[in-house]
């Protein structure tokens, strides 16, 4: 231990004398104040305890493909069960880099630029960690995964929120624009979408890599629904763009595309000198990630065909569900990608007028029995719409069971 922890021990020893309370009887100052349980767990709850049909949190309830499961457990039983090499398992790490290279055309390196994460959440915050200095601005377009804002805060950063425009979603560049200034150090952009559904085309991504080009921020590229893509379009990964590559740091997640969002293990692409510094964080904060999980994924990655299914398979249950949906007066918004479908609930003829969000979500669960979310969620600012969101990576009898109920509307 240096002198400055001795130090640091010795004054924080209770002095009962001075103080009226024990200092772990004292109000324990948040470095989250105003943040309480997410609005996923809440509505989690109110689905179980009223047996509502939970489209609510955003997770398949149906299981992954059993190779996938044979792949980790023959791992396990091969025992492979001591810590991984802090950047990834190396086969898994190929693995990536192969399917970018032939998905986007971009070289990563190997075992310069590519890291394995334990999952989406923990590498945008260990990139935020990374790159945010205290004072740094960091923009968000609202609405947005409920992780950011947190992370932020917590790397003593300032979350600057741009909306999304209001009605279609679409990234609005000139409010973008001016919400650059010289302290702007990283930008989050979420493409396919949680939770409107859009998808970002080239035009987006070439219109954002000319607004960056000026500038030094960085860019945090949340792509976890990268194969949820629907209407043959394809995704616009940052990593299809020098100009936007040379910045990024390309997120993905292995839960979404392989349904086992419990497994959590994701990764992190991004230039070397990027990698290096993200990297001296996630060492000291995960340090390395599940091994037999990564040695089981890398064998299930060789085989391009799941995920090369993956956009047949969720389009097929968009339809289903939207086509149920299009019997009730709910108004349906596009669904251009993710598994979620966001609907306008303001023609309907409900008990109250102007029910907020929330409180819709409530009366859905209630009398209804299914169990939304509330866009006003994922705005800093809790923006109404009238608009909520549901999530379809269900069974299809679970589909129809919750499009049986909403028939009522
Ligand atoms: C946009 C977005 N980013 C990140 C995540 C987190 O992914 P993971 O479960 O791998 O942490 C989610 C999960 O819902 C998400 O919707």
């Amino acid at each position: 231990m240096d002198p400055i922890s001795h130090a640091t021990l010795r004054v924080a020893t209770p002095d009962h004398g001075a103080s009226p309370l024990p200092a772990t009887r004292q109000p324990l100052p948040s470095r989250l104040p105003g943040i309480g349980t997410t609005i996923f767990s809440v509505m989690s709850a109110l689905a179980a305890e009223t047996g509502a049909v939970n489209l609510g949190q955003g997770f398949p309830d149906f299981d992954c493909d059993p190779c996938l499961v044979d792949a980790v457990s023959a791992a396990m039983r091969a025992g492979l069960n001591q810590y991984a090499p802090m950047t990834g398992v190396p086969a898994l790490r190929q693995a990536i880099a192969a399917k970018l290279q032939l998905l986007h055309g971009r070289a990563y390196d190997v075992e310069r630029e590519i890291t394995v994460t334990a999952g989406a959440t923990q590498a945008i915050l260990t990139a935020l960690l990374a790159l945010v200095q205290p004072g740094d601005e960091v923009i968000v377009l609202d609405p947005c995964y409920d992780s950011y804002g947190p992370g932020i805060a917590l790397a003593g950063g300032t979350a600057v929120r741009v909306p999304l425009t209001p009605g279609s979603f679409r990234p609005d560049f000139d409010r973008l624009a001016a919400a650059l200034t010289p302290r702007t150090r990283a930008l989050i952009v979420n493409t396919p979408h949680n939770p409107s559904g859009t998808v970002w085309r080239e035009a987006d991504m070439l219109r954002l890599q000319e607004l960056l080009a000026p500038t030094g921020v960085w860019l945090i590229s949340d792509e976890v629904y990268e194969h949820m893509v629907f209407d043959g379009v394809p995704h616009a990964s940052a990593a299809r763009l020098s100009g936007l590559a040379e910045r990024a740091l390309i997120v993905s997640s292995f839960g979404k595309t392989y349904h086992v969002t419990g497994w959590k293990v994701g990764y992190v692409a991004a230039p070397a000198a990027l990698s290096a510094e993200f990297r001296k964080v996630h060492q000291f904060n995960v340090f390395s990630v599940n091994t037999p999980v990564q040695h089981g994924l890398a064998q299930y990655l060789a085989d391009p065909r799941p995920w090369l299914e993956l956009p047949a398979f969720y389009q097929r249950k968009r339809e289903l569900f939207r086509t149920g949906l299009g019997a009730t007066r709910l108004r349906l918004l596009p669904c251009e990608g993710s598994y979620f479908q966001c609907v306008d609930y303001r023609d309907l003829a409900l008990p109250e007028r102007d029910l907020s969000e929330l409180a819709f979500c409530e009366w859905l669960a209630r009398e209804i029995g299914v169990a939304a979310i509330p866009l006003s969620a994922f705005y800093g600012d809790g923006f109404e719409q009238g608009v909520v969101r549901l999530c379809f990576a269900k069974r299809d009898e679970t589909l129809r069971a919750a499009l049986a109920r909403l028939a009522r509307l």
